[in-house]
């Protein structure tokens, strides 16, 4: 009995301690605004997000954009200063650095608490049509084992120790990479890859954004293969899974 109260007690605890995160979390734009300049674009430097990112964010594979639909926000908002400050290189359509630049501040927060509202379904890319068109495609249950165990021995941290599983994010420093585009993981994964020995600022083909190096430490002992597979993998899960319906919602 003693014990069954204690446990009760836990439980009243844990709950009054669960609803802050639960709840809605503040938003740290106007989404409104947001919404605007994500379907409109802003004058004549910004072009509308979504002739690039897709109606409801949804990124596309043949264009090497990324999926922003429910992407934490503080996330998206740190990636739009870091493309403003050159600190990161748009590699793939060479466009994002001026985009971000011609955004004012507010106008970069505003969109990314718009993109974070998003609540387009985790389509992922649709592998069994790129195989068709001939694409090679790693191997998902392979990269499964990444994902979820790493290869210690190699110095490959598991994925999901940082990204949460499934890649469903875990808190705002850690995106979503679970349901992301196939085309645009693999790219991301070379370019960490590309960044550990050559900063952005000697070979745009690289990215160095990434905090203490955290990525760019795990990408460099990724062969193409792995690389491939954990694409494969991440782009099928979904983000949010039964009995967890609210993440990433930081
Ligand atoms: C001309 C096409 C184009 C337009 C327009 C565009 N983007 Fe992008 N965006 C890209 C591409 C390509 C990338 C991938 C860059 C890379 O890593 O090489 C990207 C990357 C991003 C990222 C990084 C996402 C991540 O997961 O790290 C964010 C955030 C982003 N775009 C936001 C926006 C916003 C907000 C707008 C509108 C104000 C916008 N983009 C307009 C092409 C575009
Ligand atoms: C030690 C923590 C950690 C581990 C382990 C880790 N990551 Fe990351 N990852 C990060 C952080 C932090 C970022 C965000 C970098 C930034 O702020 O620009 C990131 C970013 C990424 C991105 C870019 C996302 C985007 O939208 O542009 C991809 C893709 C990625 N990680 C894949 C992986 C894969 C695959 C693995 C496992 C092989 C992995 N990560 C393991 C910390 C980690």
């Amino acid at each position: 009995m003693k014990r069954l109260i204690l446990i009760s007690a836990a439980m009243l605890l844990g709950a009054s301690w669960m609803a802050p995160s639960a709840m809605a979390e503040e938003s740290i734009g106007n989404p409104e605004n947001g919404r605007v300049i994500f379907e409109n674009g802003v004058g004549d430097n910004v072009p509308a997000c979504a002739s690039c990112h897709g109606a409801g964010g949804l990124g596309a594979d043949d264009m090497g954009t990324p999926r922003l639909a429910y992407q934490v926000q503080k996330y998206i908002w740190k990636q739009l200063e870091d493309f403003s400050t050159d600190k990161r290189m748009d590699n793939t359509m060479y466009q994002m650095n001026d985009i971000a630049k011609a955004l004012s501040e507010e106008q970069r927060r505003d969109v990314a608490s718009y993109v974070h509202s998003l609540r387009t379904p985790f389509l992922g890319s649709d592998l069994d049509q790129m195989i068709k068109d001939g694409e090679e495609i790693g191997t998902a249950y392979k990269g499964q084992i990444l994902v979820e165990h790493g290869i210690p021995s190699r110095g490959i941290s598991a994925c999901m120790s940082c990204h949460g599983f499934h890649g469903r994010s875990a808190g705002n420093m850690f995106p979503a990479i679970g349901g992301q585009r196939y085309v645009y993981l693999k790219h991301e994964l070379e370019a960490f890859r590309a960044g550990h020995d050559t900063p952005s600022s000697e070979d745009d083909a690289s990215r160095d954004n990434d905090p203490q190096a955290i990525m760019r430490n795990i990408a460099v002992h990724l062969t193409d293969a792995d690389i491939a597979n954990v694409a494969a993998f991440l782009t099928s899960t979904r983000a949010v899974t039964v009995g967890n319906p609210g993440a990433p919602h930081r």
